[in-house]
C-alpha cells in the first residue's frame, strides 16, 4: 500500500503531521508531495521541522499566481509524479488550490482519491475555498468527513455512500503540541503580552484583504478593541495593506510575523480571545477554550458558534464588542473528535474497497 499526500499551504502541513506519523507507525509507504503554494519558511519549512514531518519526497515549486495559474501549474506537474509513484491512494487535504489540483490530477489518471476534511460548506460561492471543497468532494472516491454536519452536507449532495466520519486531525495535532511542545510563557515574553490580557488576531482571507474599503474597516476595528491585539500578519495581508497605503499598527493593534505552530498554540492558550478569519484557528481556539470572534459572514465550523464559543461579526464596532464579551458557558462537547482521527483515516484507507 502506498499513500501519496498532496500538500502546499500552511494548514495542510499541520493536517499532514498526524497522518505521516500514523503511516510511519503502521509501516505504510507514504509519499509526500509539496506543491510549493506556500514557500516562505515561516509558512512552510518551520512546520515540517517543528512537527517532525519527513521532508517532502517531491517539490513541485508551483509558487504564487492567480487561482488559474497556480492550480494549473500544480495540475500539470502532477502527471509525472503519479506515473512515477503509482500510489494506491492520493490523499488531499482541506480546501486550497493545492487540494483541487491534487484531486483532479488523480482522477484524470484513474488513481483513487481521498479527501480529508470533506463536506465542509460555507455556502458562499464567492470564496475560492468553497469552489475547491465542492469540486474536490465530487471528484473524490472516499470522503473523510470531520463532523456529523459535514457528513450531512455530503449526503444532501448524493455523496453519502462514499463518506466516513473520522473526526478532525487538527485535534490530534493540538493534543500532541499542547502536551509536548509548547512553552507558552516564552511565547508571551516574546510577544510582550500579559497572560489572559490580549487578543490574538489573524486576517488573510481574500474576501477581507482584497477589497480596500473592507480591509480598512477590519484594520480600524482591530485598532479600536479595548485591550491589546497582536495581529500575526500573513504575507497576503501585508501586501494588500501596503498596496492600499494602510498602516496596520496603531491604537490597540500591534503586528508581528506569523508564529510557528507550537508557539501559536501556546499564544492562543493564554490569550483572552482570538479574532480571525481563519478556519483552523476557530477550532483551535474552541479546543483550547479561548473565545473566538470570526470576521466573516459564515463559518464552516458551525459547532463552535452553536456551543457559544465563536461569534461571527462584520468589520466595524461589532468586532470590539465581541472581543470584550464575557467568557462563554463552559462545555465538555467534543464535536471534532477525541484526537485519534489520523488512525481512523488510515483504517478507512486500508479497508477493502467495493469493486468497480
Ligand atoms: C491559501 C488558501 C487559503 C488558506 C491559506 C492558509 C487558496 C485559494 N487559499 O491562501 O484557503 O487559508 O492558504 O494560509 O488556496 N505569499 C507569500 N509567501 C508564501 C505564500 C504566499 O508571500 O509563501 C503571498 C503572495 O503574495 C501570494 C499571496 O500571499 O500571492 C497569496 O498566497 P496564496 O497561496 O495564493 O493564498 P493564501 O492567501 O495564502
Amino acid at each position: 500500500m502506498t499513500i501519496l499526500s498532496v500538500v502546499g499551504a500552511r494548514p495542510q502541513f499541520v493536517k499532514l503531521a498526524p497522518i505521516a506519523q500514523e503511516c510511519a507507525t503502521r509501516g505504510i509507504e507514504h509519499v509526500i508531495v509539496h506543491t510549493g503554494q506556500h514557500y516562505d519558511p515561516m509558512l512552510s519549512d518551520v512546520f515540517f521541522t517543528d512537527l517532525g514531518i519527513p521532508h517532502p519526497d517531491v517539490h513541485l515549486g508551483a509558487g504564487s499566481g492567480s487561482h488559474g495559474v497556480q492550480t494549473g501549474a500544480i495540475l500539470g506537474a502532477m502527471d509525472a509524479v503519479l506515473e512515477e509513484h503509482r500510489p494506491d491512494w492520493v490523499l488531499v487535504y482541506g480546501d486550497t488550490n493545492s487540494t483541487l489540483a491534487g484531486a483532479l490530477s488523480a482522477v484524470k489518471l484513474h488513481v483513487p482519491v481521498a479527501h480529508l476534511e470533506a463536506g465542509l460548506r460555507s455556502f458562499n460561492r464567492r470564496m475560492p475555498e468553497e469552489h475547491n471543497r465542492v469540486l474536490t468532494d465530487h471528484a473524490a472516491d472516499l470522503l473523510l468527513a470531520p463532523t456529523q454536519a459535514a457528513r450531512e452536507h455530503l449526503a444532501a449532495e448524493g455523496l453519502g455512500s462514499r463518506t466516513v466520519v473520522v473526526g478532525d486531525v487538527m485535534i490530534d495535532v493540538l493534543h500532541r503540541v499542547r502536551d509536548e511542545l509548547v512553552d507558552a510563557d516564552a511565547v508571551l515574553d516574546e510577544l510582550g503580552m500579559p497572560s489572559g490580557g490580549f487578543s490574538l488576531a489573524t486576517i488573510h482571507r481574500a474576501e477581507n484583504t482584497d477589497d480596500p474599503a473592507r480591509l480598512a474597516a477590519v484594520v480600524t476595528a482591530l485598532q479600536e478593541v479595548d485591550h491589546p491585539v497582536v495581529l500575526l500578519a500573513h504575507p497576503r495581508l501585508r501586501a494588500r495593506a501596503a498596496e492600499h497605503g494602510l498602516d496596520l499598527d496603531g491604537g490597540s493593534l500591534t503586528t508581528r510575523e506569523p508564529l510557528a505552530y507550537p508557539r501559536l498554540v501556546g499564544a492562543v492558550s493564554r490569550a483572552r480571545g482570538v479574532i480571525t478569519d481563519s478556519g483552523g484557528l476557530q477550532k483551535e481556539a474552541f479546543a483550547l477554550r479561548t473565545p473566538c470572534t470570526t470576521v466573516r459572514t459564515e463559518t464552516e465550523w458551525v459547532e463552535t458558534v452553536e456551543l457559544g464559543w465563536n461569534v461571527l461579526v462584520e468589520p466595524g464596532p461589532a468586532v470590539a464588542q465581541a472581543a470584550s464579551r464575557p467568557t462563554p458557558e463552559p462545555t465538555d462537547a467534543a464535536p471534532y473528535g477525541d484526537g485519534h482521527a489520523a488512525a481512523a483515516v488510515l483504517d478507512a484507507l486500508l479497508a477493502p474497497r467495493p469493486g468497480p
